[in-house]
């Protein structure tokens, strides 16, 4: 008898965390590494935020809550999705999960069966696919492709959607792209959703408050209000509050999806950190300085990258409308030679002799389904990028 699950066999450690190993490695042993591939602000949670758990830890908040969220925080939820995306959620419509991560895996326990089919367009966030396996449905892949900005259009989902399908899986800005659905292109697909009842539609909006210029952010159940009965509308505090430590995601949805998620929760991890939960608080209900700040630096850093990757031999790099990620297309560097030797036969050789060659770590393209790309997060100081990206160009100009 096999020790390990069947389950376990089809799914596939994260590239994201192997590439950051690989860095750190690197890096011990002496190694000059610029690493680009963690998605996390390079930024401290805000002081209020620290004060507010401080304050919990010392009023005793340190036992068990309520399995999906204390009622505070979920107030605190209702009324930001009342105030920033015009959805009006009860408090039974909310969980609270250990990140957003857990929460968008609850959903697919809980309501997924063998054959059950999820859209997943790509690039697409490495996780999803694997969460999808682990809960024992197929995931089923649309290619958004960078000559429509990394976005599907109507047309390819409606050719996706089969009877089998149960869920889309939404996100916008993308991790890894940083593509942002405008009203008008999200409207195309909810137009798609509202011709096929039987469909879910789970839409991540972690990087909700990171989209530059004057972007309008738009989430599905609010462009679509036909489609609020089954859309799960996922969020969290790491990436807009820089507390990926602190593991709070949250979501809004129809109250039986909700309960059956809370009870996959309480036979797993029973509450998301009770000290953490009050921190999210203050988050979401106290002053959003930190929000406005974060937005202008990326914004600045999204220029500088985009504009130094178009100055490389071979790459294209188009502008993102958000996250703090950009996409570019090595497709001018594959066939060529590095000076180390090394043929450039897609883009896993481009980063791994970027890596060696030139001491920059990003994830290979392929992790995320479209190919030949890399993402770079530009979650890290202007030094580093501006570093990072000469020594990209003097890569690709060494390609032969
Ligand atoms: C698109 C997307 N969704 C969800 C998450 C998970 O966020 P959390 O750290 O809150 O679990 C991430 C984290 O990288 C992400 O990029």
């Amino acid at each position: 008898m096999a020790f390990l699950s069947d389950t376990l066999a089809r799914v596939k450690p994260s590239p994201t965390i192997a590439v950051t190993n690989k860095a750190r490695e690197l890096k011990e042993a002496g190694r000059d590494v610029i690493g680009l591939g963690a998605g996390e602000p390079d930024f401290d949670t805000p002081e209020n935020i620290k004060r507010a758990a401080i304050a919990a830890i010392e009023s005793g908040k340190t036992k068990y809550t309520a399995v999906d969220g204390i009622p505070e925080l979920k107030k605190a939820i209702c009324a930001k999705f009342e105030r920033e995306n015009g959805l009006s959620y009860k408090p039974s419509q909310i969980t609270v999960g250990t990140g957003g991560k857990q929460v968008l895996y609850n959903a697919l326990v809980a309501t997924l069966n063998p054959g059950d089919e999820v859209v997943i367009p790509a690039p697409y966030w490495v996780s999803y696919p694997d969460m999808v396996l682990l809960a024992g449905g197929t995931p089923v892949f649309v290619e958004g492709r960078m000559q429509t900005g990394y976005k599907i259009t109507g047309a390819q989902l409606e050719a996706a959607i089969t009877p089998k399908t149960k869920w889309v899986i939404f996100n916008s800005p993308s991790n890894p792209s940083g593509a942002a659905y405008s009203r008008e292109e999200l409207k195309e697909l909810t137009d798609v959703l509202m011709r096929h009842p039987h469909v879910w539609v789970m839409s991540d909006d972690m990087y909700e408050h990171l989209t530059f210029g004057d972007f309008e952010f738009v989430t599905p159940a609010q462009v679509e209000p036909g489609l609020y009965d089954r859309t799960l509308t996922c969020n969290g505090v790491s990436k807009a509050y820089a507390m990926t430590g602190w593991r709070i995601g949250y979501a809004g949805g129809p109250e039986a999806l909700i309960k059956a998620m809370g009870k996959v929760q309480s036979q797993s991890t029973s509450n998301p950190c009770s000290v953490s939960q009050y921190a999210a608080v203050e988050a979401l209900n106290g002053p959003q300085d930190y929000v406005i700040e974060s937005r202008k630096a990326f914004e600045r850093r999204r220029d500088l990258v985009v504009a130094a990757l178009n100055t490389c031999p071979g790459i294209t790099c188009p502008t993102p409308e958000g996250a703090f990620y950009v996409y570019p297309s090595v497709e001018g560097c594959i066939g060529k030679t590095s000076k180390g030797g090394v043929t450039i036969e897609n883009d896993e050789a481009f980063a791994a002799a970027l890596l060696e060659e030139a001491g920059v770590a990003v994830v290979f393209g392929a992790a995320f389904g479209l190919s030949p790309n890399f993402r770079i997060s530009y979650a890290t100081s202007d030094a580093a990028l501006t570093e990072a990206c000469a020594r990209i160009k003097a890569f690709c100009e060494g390609l032969k």
